[in-house]
């Protein structure tokens, strides 16, 4: 229900700096629902709950996608997403590959502006640390039984505000362990952003964590060879010679965080970057730093990786954050929040 009055302008009441990245309901969603090959114009609801038919396809078969984008308090007030036309170019991807119907980008940036001007006062203050994580899914819905698709969809953007992905806050130095397990099989669904790629991964965490590192690190599927990314991030290398380098495989997600941040190094550091396979057993030596990068994570300097029995530590003996992750996460942030001139066109004003 659209109350545009009652739309509260001024912030929460809450500790944003305590935040960490959990739900928290907020004042209004955005939804459209497709149905006979046509979108609804979409409206904003109060209510957190989805009703949905016992033969949902959602249910039954994953059909279901989402994305994830934040927006930040820029030091004059401005809210800024961050390229979020780039979220919407790969629900379109995920969609086509899932059979689903394509999200419109309008339609898609009308949803992501509305629920955050909608709920400006969950927007994190600037220099609180937090940010307003956008979460749009794209879901099947009604009955069925078959497998087949749905023949009716519902386009949700929920928001809500979150501090940092890894429990140690900050820009903080996690670990990865590398995972018997297997993300997602060449050719498969690594590269779109179904739900269904994810909670195969819960248990290779849950393993990662008993060694004590935050997060699994996946190898390619084919040859347990090749880098490929971690849980919910992508990875990026720096080695000697002002180089960075992340995988080049088609199995993983394509990070937009991780494309920033190429660009950032490449045309903002000087620095020779390249996207490649990477061999992990015969490269990992030559690792200066490593990190782990997503709109959640941001950038997590990666200290050290679990991999063949043993911890192989990086720069400053795993223990502190190397220069090159800082300079990138320094820049990234600077444009994400406004702080440093956008000569990329990255960021896009929610009006209020
Ligand atoms: C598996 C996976 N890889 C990488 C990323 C990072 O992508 P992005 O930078 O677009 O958030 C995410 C998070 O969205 C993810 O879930």
């Amino acid at each position: 229900m659209k109350n545009e009055q009652n739309i509260e302008q001024n912030k929460q009441p809450i500790e944003w700096s305590k935040l960490g990245f959990e739900y928290t309901k907020t004042d209004y969603r955005f939804s459209a629902t497709w149905e006979d090959g046509k979108w609804s114009d979409g409206d904003l609801l109060t209510s957190e709950y989805i009703t949905l038919h016992e033969g949902s396809p959602s249910l039954h078969y994953a059909q279901q996608c989402f994305e994830g984008l934040k927006a930040q308090t820029a030091a004059d007030g401005r809210i800024l997403l961050f390229r979020p036309e780039l979220n919407a170019e790969r629900m379109r991807n995920t969609s086509l590959r899932l059979s689903m119907p394509v999200v419109p980008t309008e339609l898609f940036l009308h949803g992501v502006h509305e629920a955050v001007r909608a709920n400006q006062s969950w927007v994190p203050p600037y220099g609180s640390g937090a940010s307003l994580y956008i979460r749009p899914l794209l879901i099947g819905v009604g009955s069925n039984m078959g497998l087949r698709p749905a023949k009716q969809y519902e386009f949700r953007v929920m928001v809500c505000p979150v501090g940092p992905y890894y429990k140690s806050g900050g820009l903080s130095v996690i670990s990865l362990a590398v995972s018997d397990f297997d993300r997602a099989a060449p050719h498969g669904t690594g590269d779109v952003k179904a739900g269904a790629n994810y909670p195969g991964g819960f248990y290779a965490t849950s393993k990662a964590k008993e060694l004590g590192a935050n997060e699994a690190l996946y190898l390619d599927a084919a040859e347990h060879r090749y880098i490929e990314e971690a849980g919910s991030a992508n990875v990026v290398i720096s080695l000697a010679g002002n180089k960075l380098i992340t995988p080049k495989s088609d199995a993983i997600l394509p990070s937009i965080t991780r494309r920033s941040l190429m660009d950032i190094a490449r045309h903002e550091l000087g620095m020779q970057t390249e996207e490649r396979p990477i061999d992990l057993r015969k490269e990992i030596g030559t690792f200066e730093e490593v990190g782990a990068c997503g709109t959640a994570a941001v950038l997590s300097p990666v200290g050290k990786i679990w991999f063949d029995n043993e911890w192989h530590k990086f720069y400053a003996n795993g223990e502190k954050v190397g220069p090159v992750m800082q300079s990138l996460y320094d820049t990234l942030c600077q444009i994400q929040k406004g702080e440093r001139a956008d000569r990329f066109g990255w960021t896009q004003q929610v009006k209020v």
